[in-house]
């Protein structure tokens, strides 16, 4: 057996963690050989709920788990964590853009930047998934000096994955016979989901269907597919979110496979003309635990100003919270 990793969950008693608590213990996430010691930070009016969550986990009897640490302390979340998934966030409701909630959340970003900074494994993988995504984690990643920027990651996978089950259902295929989905940018409703890189059954996926569908239906709906499930279930999306994140850390720590690649929100470093330092989502690759953007896709101007539209979001967030970047 391996020994056990330290992997930080935030926001431990809330909807997403419910179902990404188990998944996790199950060695969903790092592998059925990899024991694991959760370390669960809630806020202090939730600690109750917490120890609830805790004493479920206790019940699942799983194998990999060697420890759990419940606290409302973020310095004692994050000693020597090996990864973090920073769930902990205020969710928005009916009618809301995620960026409204910029001004509640950033603040828990930069605070817990800085406790990850004094605390953490230097090696820590970070993944905010509490929104809005990219640019807490690029709160997060500017309060943490001593940790490299590539460890910050913020989430769209999810979206990555409700583009593939789209084309599936579109073209009455599975997700199995799709790769090289790509989400480019900010997880928000200017994400850009393209489909001229990706492939079904090995065959460009934009060729296979009509640039209408793909413009007026497509794009809107997997861009809109998060308000979607909240009118449905009147609260935001939280098992698939919670399967999103397993994923996300899994490519990250394990790899991706050979010949695909994934979406990840990431620290832009000009590629493809992004402005360095913005937490964008590039396809990338995934190896010995590092993440590389996969280079050399071609871009025409369709998607040069989808792209471009999803990176101003992001500039335009950065300038928001400009305050908490140090
Ligand atoms: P929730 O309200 O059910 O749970 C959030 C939990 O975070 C609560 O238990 C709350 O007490 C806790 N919390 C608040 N501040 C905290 C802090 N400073 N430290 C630690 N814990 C704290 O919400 P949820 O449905 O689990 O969603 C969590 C976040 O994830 C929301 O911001 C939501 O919008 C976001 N989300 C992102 C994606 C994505 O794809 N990136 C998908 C779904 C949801
Ligand atoms: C999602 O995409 O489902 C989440 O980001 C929740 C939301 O606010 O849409």
């Amino acid at each position: 057996m391996k020994a056990p990793v330290r992997v930080a969950v935030t926001g431990a008693a809330g909807q997403i963690s419910y179902s990404l608590l188990f998944r996790i213990a199950s060695g969903d996430m790092l592998g059925k050989d990899q024991p694991i010691i959760l370390q669960l930070l809630e806020i202090t009016p939730a600690m109750e709920a917490l120890k609830g969550v805790i004493m479920e986990l206790e019940d699942g009897a799983f194998p990999l788990v060697a420890g759990i640490v419940g606290t409302d302390d973020a310095n004692v979340a994050f000693k020597d964590a090996n990864y973090a998934l920073l769930v902990g966030a205020r969710p928005r409701g009916p009618g809301m853009e995620r960026k409204d909630l910029l001004e509640a959340n950033a603040a828990i970003f930069s605070a817990q930047g800085k406790a990850i900074n004094d605390n953490a494994s230097k090696d820590i993988k970070v993944l905010v998934v509490g929104n809005p995504a990219n640019t807490n984690a690029l709160i997060a990643q500017r309060n943490a000096p001593d940790i490299n920027p590539r460890q910050f990651t913020a989430m769209t996978r999810l979206d990555h994955n409700r583009g593939m089950a789209q084309l599936a259902n579109k073209l009455g295929k599975t997700v199995n016979d799709i790769t090289k989905m790509t989400i480019w940018g900010n997880h928000s409703s200017t994400q850009y989901p393209d489909l001229h890189h990706c492939e079904v059954d090995g065959k460009v996926a934009i060729d296979q269907v009509e640039q209408d569908w793909y413009e007026g239906t497509y794009i809107p709906e997997v861009q809109q597919r998060g308000a979607a499930i909240i009118k449905a279930r009147g609260a935001s999306s939280a098992a698939s979110a919670g399967s999103a994140a397993v994923d996300h850390m899994r490519s990250w720590a394990l790899g991706t496979a050979d010949g695909d690649w994934v979406s990840m929100g990431i620290y832009s470093d000009g590629s493809y003309g992004i402005q360095e330092g913005l937490i964008y989502s590039f396809p990338c690759t995934c190896k010995d635990g590092d993440w590389s953007i996969v280079q050399g896709l071609e871009v025409n101007d369709f998607s040069r100003g989808k792209m471009e539209a999803t990176e101003k979001e992001l500039a335009e967030e950065r300038d928001a919270v400009s305050h908490l970047l140090p």
